[in-house]
């Protein structure tokens, strides 16, 4: 479909996808003032002529009609800067398909009133019909009154154009519309991911974009169409997206299991009961939020071995943070969680890719986290039968004793030290025997050997 409005005139999806990536918004004028130089005798000879025609009916206000005289003429163009032509047909039928259809071309172009016109500077104002103002803020495309730090978009870029289109703007429930749900991430992705771009306005690297891709979120979008999948705007906000530094950010630390909890209700109750998002609430920013399991971009499912949740990565997972001594000290946490873990049959086998095992989360929860002393935490001695009897059928109250989180000193757990130091002890000696055992043995073979060939 030809893309009247749109100078690039390439197919819609093509053209928005353009004028993105080849013509970074600029809030300076520069084009149009690059413009006034070439701009004397510009009008092209069929305008000239519909022009002098159309002096004899000027009206008040110029009508959609009278403009299309000659913005409908595929050839009608402006010089640009070094008098490259430069079309301004308007194709109708792209206008009349879009939101603003019963809008009139002077509704928009406020300053052209009558024709012919001179050449304009005038930028549309889309606020003039739409309050958007107080959500794009301070020194945003068009707004004012917003207090620091500014919106993320308000500064540079983008403008409404850049992700709504000038002529073939559609409401964001039309499966073409850019801001459809379907294809917000590829709207975004145009300047987030977009080298050029990205170098231009200092912007970070475009990682982002390909984890979200490859996250259980962009597949679910990408692949099964599932358009309540989480995207970039459930998480960054629409019109008012701030840096993630920003406190008032849906994607600030403190907002983020808030930011998950729109869509994972049941996940978030859980989480919020536990001693973890207890911790968090009350503003303990040590405390883990879904991201710092999960990841932001990258979450993945807890099945996918490249999950940072996936059973045998769970360790490292919340080995993170509880191998951390300043963290162990702060909250008074109990340490060597994960050597002991490691060490222990579960840990050994987990190293070595068994999913099977238990790991942190398999014994503790991993949403519902409790100290062992309350009594709905999974691993209180009340609960242990149930927790360990999941894998080890017929596990007693006091199956965990001695057998997880293994420290054993001399004061604590006599028995299990003692029990540990014979083990070691014995293995050592069975090991030495057996060493012994195979040299006498062979020593012995040997002699026989030589006796043999000495014919005895
Ligand atoms: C007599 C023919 C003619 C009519 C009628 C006409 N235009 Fe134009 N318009 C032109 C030409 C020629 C240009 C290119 C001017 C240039 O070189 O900048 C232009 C440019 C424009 C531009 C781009 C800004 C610019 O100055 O380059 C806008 C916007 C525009 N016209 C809107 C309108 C609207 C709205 C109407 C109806 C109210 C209208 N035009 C009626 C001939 C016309
Ligand atoms: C919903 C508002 C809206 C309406 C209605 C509208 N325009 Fe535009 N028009 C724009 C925007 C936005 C641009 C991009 C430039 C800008 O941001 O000012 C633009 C650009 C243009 C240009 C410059 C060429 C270009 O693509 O940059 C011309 C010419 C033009 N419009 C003519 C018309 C004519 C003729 C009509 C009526 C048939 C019309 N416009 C109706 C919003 C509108
Ligand atoms: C002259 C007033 C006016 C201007 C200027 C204007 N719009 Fe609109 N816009 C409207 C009206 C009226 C509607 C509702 C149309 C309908 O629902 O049929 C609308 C609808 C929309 C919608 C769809 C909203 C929805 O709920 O479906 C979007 C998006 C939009 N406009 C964006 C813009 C952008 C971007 C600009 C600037 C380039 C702009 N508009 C300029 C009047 C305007
Ligand atoms: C960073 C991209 C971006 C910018 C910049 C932007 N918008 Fe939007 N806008 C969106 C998206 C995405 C939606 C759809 C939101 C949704 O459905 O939750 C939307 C929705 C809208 C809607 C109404 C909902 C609809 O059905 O389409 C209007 C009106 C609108 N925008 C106008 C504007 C105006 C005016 C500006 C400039 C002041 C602007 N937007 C700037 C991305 C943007
Ligand atoms: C599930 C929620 C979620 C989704 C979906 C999401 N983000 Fe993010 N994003 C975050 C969080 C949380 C952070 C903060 C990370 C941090 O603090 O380091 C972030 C950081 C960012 C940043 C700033 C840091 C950086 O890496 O540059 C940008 C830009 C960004 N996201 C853009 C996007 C874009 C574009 C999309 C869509 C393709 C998207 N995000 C999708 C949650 C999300
Ligand atoms: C036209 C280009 C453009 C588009 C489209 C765009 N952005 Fe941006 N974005 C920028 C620029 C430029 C900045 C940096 C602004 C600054 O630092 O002044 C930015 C900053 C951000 C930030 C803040 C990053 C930080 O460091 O904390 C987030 C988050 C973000 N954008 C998300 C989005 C999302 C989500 C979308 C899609 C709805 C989107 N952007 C679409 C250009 C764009
Ligand atoms: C807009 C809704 C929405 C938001 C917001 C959202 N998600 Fe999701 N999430 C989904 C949907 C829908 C799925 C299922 C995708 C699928 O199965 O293809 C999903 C899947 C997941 C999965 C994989 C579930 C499984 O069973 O394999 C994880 C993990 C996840 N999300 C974590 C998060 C985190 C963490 C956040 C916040 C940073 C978040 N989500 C924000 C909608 C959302
Ligand atoms: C302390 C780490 C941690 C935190 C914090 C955390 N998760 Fe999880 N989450 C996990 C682990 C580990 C799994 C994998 C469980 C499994 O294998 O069944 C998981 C699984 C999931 C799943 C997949 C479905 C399921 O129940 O197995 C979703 C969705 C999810 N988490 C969302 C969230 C959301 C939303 C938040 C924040 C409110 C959050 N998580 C906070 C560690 C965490
Ligand atoms: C981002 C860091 C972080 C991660 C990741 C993390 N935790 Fe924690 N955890 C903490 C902090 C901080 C506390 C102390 C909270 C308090 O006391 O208010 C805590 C408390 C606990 C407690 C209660 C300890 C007690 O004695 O009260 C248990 C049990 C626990 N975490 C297990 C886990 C498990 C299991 C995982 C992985 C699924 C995990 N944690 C991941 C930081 C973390
Ligand atoms: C086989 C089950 C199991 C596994 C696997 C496991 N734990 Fe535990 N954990 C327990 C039991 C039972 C207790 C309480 C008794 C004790 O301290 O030995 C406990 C105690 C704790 C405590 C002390 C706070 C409290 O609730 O008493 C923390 C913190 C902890 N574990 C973290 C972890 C971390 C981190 C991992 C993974 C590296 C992990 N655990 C793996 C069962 C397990
Ligand atoms: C997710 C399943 C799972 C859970 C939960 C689990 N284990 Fe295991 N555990 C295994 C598997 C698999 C083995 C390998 C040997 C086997 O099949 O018995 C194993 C082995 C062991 C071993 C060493 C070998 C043996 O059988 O003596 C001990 C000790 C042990 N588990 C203790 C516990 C304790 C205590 C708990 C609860 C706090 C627990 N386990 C919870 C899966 C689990």
């Amino acid at each position: 479909m030809a893309l009247s409005g749109d100078i690039h005139g390439s197919s819609r999806e093509g053209a928005w996808r353009a004028r993105l990536t080849l013509s970074p918004h600029k809030r300076t004028p520069t084009r149009n003032q690059q413009r006034r130089a070439g701009r004397v005798g510009v009008l092209n000879l069929v305008a000239l002529a519909a022009g002098q025609l159309l002096l004899l009916v000027a009206s008040a206000r110029a009508e959609t009609r009278e403009c299309l005289m000659c913005h409908s003429a595929p050839t009608i163009s402006r010089t640009s800067a070094g008098s490259a032509q430069e079309s301004v047909h308007v194709d109708e039928s792209v206008l009349a398909a879009s939101v603003h259809a019963k809008q009139q071309c002077t509704d928009c172009h406020t300053d052209i009133e009558t024709v012919p016109h001179e050449p304009t500077e005038q930028q549309v104002r889309c606020d003039r019909c739409h309050d958007i103002v107080g959500q794009m803020g301070e020194a945003g495309a068009f707004g004012s009154g917003e207090t620091q730090p500014p919106l993320a978009h308000a500064v540079t870029a983008p403008a409404c154009t850049d992700c709504h289109g000038t002529h073939d703007i559609r409401p964001a429930s039309d499966p073409e519309s850019p801001t459809y749900r379907m294809n917000i991430p590829a709207l975004c992705a145009t300047c987030h991911a977009e080298p050029r771009f990205r170098a231009a306005y200092g912007l970070a690297s475009g990682r982002g974009v390909k984890q979200y891709r490859a996250s259980v979120h962009g597949q679910g979008l990408a692949t099964d169409g599932l358009v309540v999948a989480a995207v970039c705007t459930d998480c960054h906000g629409t019109h008012d997206i701030r840096k993630v530094t920003d406190p008032r950010s849906p994607a600030a630390r403190a907002h983020i299991p808030s930011t998950c909890a729109k869509c994972h209700v049941g996940i978030y109750k859980a989480y919020a009961r536990s001693v973890h998002g207890m911790a968090s609430a009350t503003g303990i920013a040590d405390a883990p939020v879904c991201t710092d399991c999960h990841g932001e971009h990258a979450i993945r499912r807890p099945t996918d071995p490249e999950s940072s949740v996936y059973p045998t990565h769970v360790a490292q997972t919340c080995g993170s943070c509880h191998e951390d001594e300043t963290l162990q000290t702060k909250y008074g946490l109990p340490g060597n969680r994960m050597a002991t873990y490691l060490g222990s049959y579960h840990g050994v086998a987990s190293k070595y890719g068994d999913a099977k095992v238990a790991n942190c989360g398999t014994c503790h929860g991993v949403h519902d986290v409790l100290p062992s002393s309350d009594p709905r935490s999974a691993v209180n001695p009340q609960n242990i039968p149930r927790t360990c009897g999941r894998c080890h059928p017929g596990a007693g109250q006091n199956f965990a004793l001695g057998s997880v989180h293994l420290q054993p000193s001399r004061k604590r757990d006599v028995g299990v030290f003692a029990v540990r130091v014979f083990y070691t002890i014995f293995i050592a000696a069975l090991g030495g025997a057996f060493l012994v055992h195979i040299v006498l043995d062979l020593i012995a073979w040997r002699r026989r050997a030589g006796r043999k060939r000495r014919g005895g």
